[in-house]
């Protein structure tokens, strides 16, 4: 009975409504791929890599990579999963994880906030290093949820989120979203897995703010933020506290001075006045009052990521489980600085020293943007309890930067040697 009119259907219009359903689910198929598969902010440049990792998300192949990258080749390797391992920081410690022997896998949203291709870049790197980077969002529960599912991550290295002090004047809910709600999406997920990871998170110098008691030491005051960015930071702070106290996660964020050096972040002073510089274009030198030079406690790269891993390696078991504390957890902070503030005026001449150029120089008085006039951190304690041994001075760390700024940006097959070394 149910067949019969169907039949007649079928000859009364043989081929059209056959071809139209054919057709329909042609074109579903193609709208679901594109607007399922991407995720809300990616990059104007693709790679094919990274559109493999896309079209794959969820699949079983994307399961297979996410699996294969999160084994520690090393039997007593960690499991860490690192949000913004597409970013400077983040890229960087992927690899050094990676090469000791620990399982990574990444997750990155490839926002425009500078130049994607750069963080492609780092990406398709850290692919060659046999690091799995997720497109994805940590907002995105789902996805966070389904990464824990496959495996059990011993640790998070968090350090996904909006950079930039100026930025918050333009952008100020990128903060909100990344900082805050982000932050939070995250630690919902680690509070409810079960083993809790151990997490290790950036934190900022920034959040001295306004305070003026020299070096900055973890006990000074923090409640002094000089811009959205820090006001972020130190939230950031306060919730980790909140999730320990709750929850039992194991929380050590750590206050990282100035970063720099290869692979570094655009928006950063060291970046953009290479950049001017060699274009023959003027750059600003901020002053403080009454004339005072502004200075920097600059801090390599490669010190910076022995901090994270000295950090992911002292950092103790989270105490609950199934979202229920079930004792006191670690809570820690760390300066990670290099104890040695340098005037930025200085920073300029080491630049014009190792580009062999003179700058157009134009000294203005630092405007009221979020920069504060100076930092200086105090790192007895992250010495003491991390082992902590910063050891790359300004000029020496700059020479590696302009090494690899020239290589990357000068041509072509400066572009291939960018991708054969890190
Ligand atoms: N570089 C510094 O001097 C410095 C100083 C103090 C603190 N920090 C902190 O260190 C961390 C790393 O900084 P960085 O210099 O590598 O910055 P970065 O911008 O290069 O890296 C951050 C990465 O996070 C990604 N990201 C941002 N929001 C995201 C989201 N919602 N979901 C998924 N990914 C997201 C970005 O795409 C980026 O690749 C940040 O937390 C930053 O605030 C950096």
């Amino acid at each position: 009975m149910v067949d019969k009119p169907m039949s007649n259907h079928r000859s009364r219009f043989p081929f059209s409504i056959n071809k139209l359903i054919f057709w329909s689910l042609i074109s579903l198929a193609v709208i679901l791929f594109f607007f399922v598969g991407s995720p809300p902010s990616t990059a104007t440049t693709t790679t094919s890599s990274s559109h493999s990792r896309r079209s794959l998300r969820g699949g079983p192949q994307w399961q297979t990579s996410v699996i294969r990258s999160s084994t520690p080749s090393n039997p007593k390797g960690l499991r860490v999963l690192v949000t913004g391992a597409a970013g400077f920081v983040g890229s960087h410690v992927s690899v050094a994880l990676k090469r000791r022997g620990d399982g990574v896998v990444g997750v990155d949203n490839f926002n425009r906030y500078y130049d994607p291709s750069l963080k492609r870049s780092r990406a398709d790197l850290l692919t060659r290093e046999g690091v799995f980077v997720v497109e994805g969002d940590i907002n995105d529960s789902s996805l966070l949820k389904s990464l824990f599912k496959l495996v059990k991550f011993t640790h998070v290295m968090h350090l996904a989120a909006q950079a930039g002090v100026r930025y918050a004047m333009k952008n100020p809910s990128s903060y909100i979203h990344s900082n805050i709600a982000g932050f939070v999406n995250l630690l919902e997920t680690c509070k409810s897995v079960n083993p809790q990871p151990a997490i290790v998170w950036a934190s900022s110098s920034s959040v001295y703010g306004l305070n003026s008691k020299v070096p900055f030491s973890e006990k000074d005051r923090t409640d002094q933020p000089a811009s959205l960015y820090a006001a972020t930071k130190k939230a950031g702070e306060e919730i980790a506290h909140t999730y320990n106290h709750i929850y039992g996660l194991s929380m050590t964020g750590l206050r990282f001075f100035t970063v720099y050096g290869p692979w570094g972040r655009p928006d950063m002073a060291y970046f953009f006045f290479t950049r001017d510089i060699l274009k023959g274009k003027q750059i600003q030198i901020f002053e403080g009052a009454e004339h005072r030079s502004v200075a920097r406690d600059f801090t390599y790269i490669d010190d910076i990521v022995k901090g994270c891993l000295g950090a992911l390696d002292t950092a103790e078991k989270s105490t609950g489980s199934g979202g229920k504390k079930s004792g006191p957890a670690q809570l820690r902070i760390f300066n990670l600085g290099n104890t040695a503030p340098v005037p930025v005026g200085k920073l300029v001449s080491i630049l014009e020293k190792l580009l062999k150029v003179h700058a157009k120089k134009k000294v203005v008085a630092m405007p009221r943007n979020g920069d504060v006039p100076f930092t200086h951190a105090d790192i007895s304690l992250a010495k003491k309890e991390i082992g902590y041994k910063p050891g790359t001075d300004l000029e020496k760390g700059l020479n590696k930067f302009v090494t690899w700024y020239l290589a990357y940006y000068s041509n072509e097959s400066g572009k291939k040697d960018r991708l054969s070394s890190w």
